[in-house]
């Protein structure tokens, strides 16, 4: 990695492969996990722990438009703000994208919550 922002990024999946498989859950050396999303052709970024409940499902998630919901309690989160719908629970953290080639980047964490780090 060089110092001009690419470090800042880490690689998380084969542009391919996500196109392919629409979704694909990205777990860092780390433990933390998040979802990646390929939805009518732009590409999203978000913790895979909802919000909510702390539950990591946000990876089976249903899209609809340019939302998920998680599949435990089917609160709406915005997939480019992470915003709940209703706002009665803190934003679902999203991540920047960046693709090089046929590599998916993502923007490390630069805070840190609860278990969650890359
Ligand atoms: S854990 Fe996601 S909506 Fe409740």
């Amino acid at each position: 990695m060089n110092m001009n922002g690419t470090d800042k990024f880490i690689r998380a999946c084969s542009l391919t492969e996500l196109k392919e498989k629409g979704r694909i859950l990205f777990t860092a050396d780390s433990g933390g996990e998040a979802a990646i999303l390929f939805v009518k052709g732009k590409i999203y970024a978000v913790d895979n722990v909802c919000p909510h409940n702390h539950t990591p499902k946000m990876h089976l998630g249903i899209v609809s438009g340019s939302d998920i919901l998680c599949p435990v309690h089917m609160y709406k989160f915005s997939l480019i703000t992470g915003k709940h719908s209703e706002n009665q629970v803190n934003p679902l953290r999203t991540y920047k994208v960046k693709i090089e080639d046929d590599d998916v980047f993502i923007e490390k964490p630069q805070t840190t919550s609860f278990n969650f780090d890359f």
